[in-house]
């Protein structure tokens, strides 16, 4: 048995969001406020930034109904951030906060670049022998992380995307002309979001073509796919990787070249104008190019209820485990199956397993042409875009979590 550790915990959000983020952040602070080895709860304000900049709330204020409605609130409530730790200065930084605040325990919700801030915080203040319990909560749309067999925000995602292709599907077939849609959809460097648009079949209205990362863009298949399928069918609707990139690794994106995030990583969008504009130009049909967009990550109204579960159980594992004796783990989720049906299990895996790493849609799930995704695939997503949620409405509209968000020390 662990020792027990007494003190404050740090709780805090980074990269992007999701339509869940906050479900793991009501998992975190409910049972880190119900936990009597944890003196206070405090959330960073923009995640590491915010122990940076000593701007932390002081959870224990909150209303506890306020609190609840984390569960079904988009968006990253305490502010994220895509920074990447610098130096010894910033770790040093951070652990001064610590010791100002008495922080033993350490909650980071994020994707992988989050989970190396995670293990670098972790490394430093067990050299420096400051005790503290680091977890990693994992998230991400892109569905990336390794080792985990799905990431939190993922299923809602999928959700939305699957509903949203069918919807569009409907939609872009009524002229007599005839149109071609291309819809672009998030996941820099994998597929899994792009090709959960394949889970619109299941409503009988399936793209024609999902293009992945994962499988080197040639633009003449491309046009040629489109222009045949159009022709025959009058209609094509094509589904496709915001991080489609050609054989020599520069993207399809038109903005890849604007900027980069915190992280060094491209900022992509525009790949569905800019394929839809080519497939005008080679057919002379009606096109159009939509780009799902942040829509796609913060469509709460539409999150799978399992998802919001999982992300919930993912926060609160992180902090049992801590409590417990664990640190220096992400919380990862196993696919098992009890009494025939799908079921969620924890593991706790080293962070340096999921630091840095991305993991890919296998080659084995995607057609032999790359143009679409194989019923495993699609048996695989299945579960985890299961259930309706239940949130809160007023006035017709969804009722978001109001914080008071004090800010502590001050
Ligand atoms: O966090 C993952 C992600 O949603 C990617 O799918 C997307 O490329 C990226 O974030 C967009 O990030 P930002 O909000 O920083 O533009």
């Amino acid at each position: 048995m662990a020792e027990k550790l007494i003190g404050a915990c740090i709780f805090g959000q980074s990269g992007g969001p999701t339509s869940v983020i906050n479900a793991s952040a009501y998992g975190v602070i409910r049972t880190a406020l119900d936990a009597p080895e944890i003196t206070k709860v405090y959330g960073a304000a923009h995640g590491v930034v915010g122990v940076l900049s000593n701007i932390l709330y002081d959870l224990d204020k909150e209303d506890a109904g306020e609190l609840e409605l984390l569960m079904n609130t988009p968006s990253s409530e305490l502010g994220s951030c895509r920074y990447k730790i610098k130096d010894e200065n910033d770790l040093r930084r951070i652990h001064e906060v610590f010791k100002k605040y008495d922080v033993r325990y350490f909650f980071y919700n994020g994707g992988n670049d989050s989970m190396d801030t995670c293990q670098k915080v972790s490394d430093y203040l067990e050299r420096v022998g400051y005790e503290c319990r680091v977890m990693g909560v994992p998230k991400t749309i892109d569905n990336d992380l390794v080792g985990t067999d799905h990431c939190p925000g993922f299923g809602s995602a999928a959700k939305y995307i699957a509903t949203t292709v069918a919807e569009v599907s409907k939609d872009a077939r009524v002229y007599d002309t005839g149109t071609i849609t291309v819809i672009e959809i998030m996941g820099r460097h994998a597929g899994w979001l792009t090709g959960a648009s394949a889970l619109a079949g299941l409503a009988g209205i399936p793209p024609d073509f999902i293009y992945l990362p994962e499988i080197p863009f040639d633009m003449e298949k491309f046009l040629d796919n489109a222009e045949k399928t159009y022709r025959a069918n009058r209609n094509c609707l094509i589904t496709v990787s915001e991080g489609v990139r050609y054989a020599d690794g520069v993207f399809v994106a038109e903005a890849a070249t604007s900027g980069t995030d915190g992280f060094g990583h491209a900022q992509l969008g525009g790949t569905a104008a800019r394929l839809a504009h080519a497939i005008g130009q080679r057919t002379g049909a009606k096109v159009r190019g939509i780009e799902l967009s942040l829509l796609q990550r913060c469509a709460a109204h539409l999150a799978s209820q399992t998802d919001i579960e999982e992300a919930y159980l993912a926060g609160k594992s992180a902090v049992e485990y801590a409590v417990s004796g664990g640190s220096g783990r992400m919380v990862a989720f196993e696919r098992e199956e009890k009494n025939g049906a799908y079921h969620c299990g924890i593991r706790f895996q080293p962070l340096s397993m999921c630091a840095n790493t991305e993991k890919k849609v296998p080659r084995e799930w995607i057609n032999e042409a790359g143009t679409y995704v194989t019923q495993e695939f699609i048996d695989y997503v299945l579960p985890l875009i299961q259930g309706e949620n239940t949130m809160k409405i007023e006035n017709g509209i969804p009722r978001f979590a109001k914080l008071k968000k004090i800010k502590a020390g001050v």
